[in-house]
């Protein structure tokens, strides 16, 4: 008798994460799949890969989008379809997704795309991409994975982050870092990025 109202807490908690789960599911598979594909792993070039990608970047990027501090239209329709109290299951839920690998489109520009983000370019001043994205493009806490992430995807947004288009990056971070790069460099390692595993 004693325990009775513990443990039909903890079955009421127990069936309450139950629904958050299946929530995001359903949520996922009705608003995002089809265009960010099965477990986040988009098969199209301008939708983002979020396959293993970082939990807390996945949650902030949805968090400027509702707030506007970062803007997309193709994305824009679907900011109606979930709110904030949905974000940190979306993000939890993308980051436990297994990321397939895709196929380059350039093996030729590989190697100046991995020197590029070993090394930086001490000339005009680049910094070593590896230094915030870690090795093998995983990212961290604070930092976005980059590896897997589709060529096309992530060369826009280089670019964006160079012209100020995509402005939602803190203390201009990335923009400092986009400046500094010419559009061979953009190109070269961004192909280096989807080779990564
Ligand atoms: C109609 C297509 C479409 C739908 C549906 C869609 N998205 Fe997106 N999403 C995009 C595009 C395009 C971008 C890239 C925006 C840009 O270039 O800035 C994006 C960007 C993102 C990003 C940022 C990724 C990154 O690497 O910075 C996240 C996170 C995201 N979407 C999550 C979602 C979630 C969660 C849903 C469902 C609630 C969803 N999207 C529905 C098209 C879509
Ligand atoms: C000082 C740390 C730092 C360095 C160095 C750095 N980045 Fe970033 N990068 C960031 C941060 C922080 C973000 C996420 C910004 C935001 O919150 O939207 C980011 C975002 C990105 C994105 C967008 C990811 C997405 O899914 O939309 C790309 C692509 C990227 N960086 C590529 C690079 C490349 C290539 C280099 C090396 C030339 C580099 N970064 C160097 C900190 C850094």
């Amino acid at each position: 008798m004693c325990c009775a109202p513990g443990l039909g807490l903890l079955f009421a908690l127990a069936v309450m994460a139950g629904a958050a789960r299946a929530d995001t599911a359903a949520l996922v598979a009705s608003q995002c799949m089809a265009c960010h594909g099965d477990g986040g792993n988009s098969v199209v070039p301008m939708f983002p890969r979020l396959a293993g990608q970082q939990a807390q970047y996945v949650a902030k990027q949805l968090r400027d989008f509702l707030t506007g501090k970062r803007k997309n239209e193709v994305m824009a329709p679907s900011l109606a379809q979930f709110k904030d109290a949905d974000v940190d299951g979306l993000a939890a839920y993308y980051a436990a997704q297994k990321r397939t690998p895709i196929t380059p489109g350039n093996d030729k520009l590989l190697a100046a795309g991995k020197a590029l983000y070993d090394d930086g370019n001490t000339q005009s001043g680049v910094p070593a991409c590896v230094g915030c994205h870690q090795p093998e493009g995983l990212g961290n806490d604070r930092y976005p994975g980059l590896a897997g992430q589709h060529p096309g995807y992530a060369a826009t947004q280089l670019q964006q982050f160079k012209s100020g288009a995509r402005n939602n990056d803190r203390a201009k971070v990335m923009r400092a870092v986009a400046a500094r790069m010419s559009d061979d460099e953009i190109a070269a390692v961004v192909e280096f990025l989807a080779s990564l595993p």
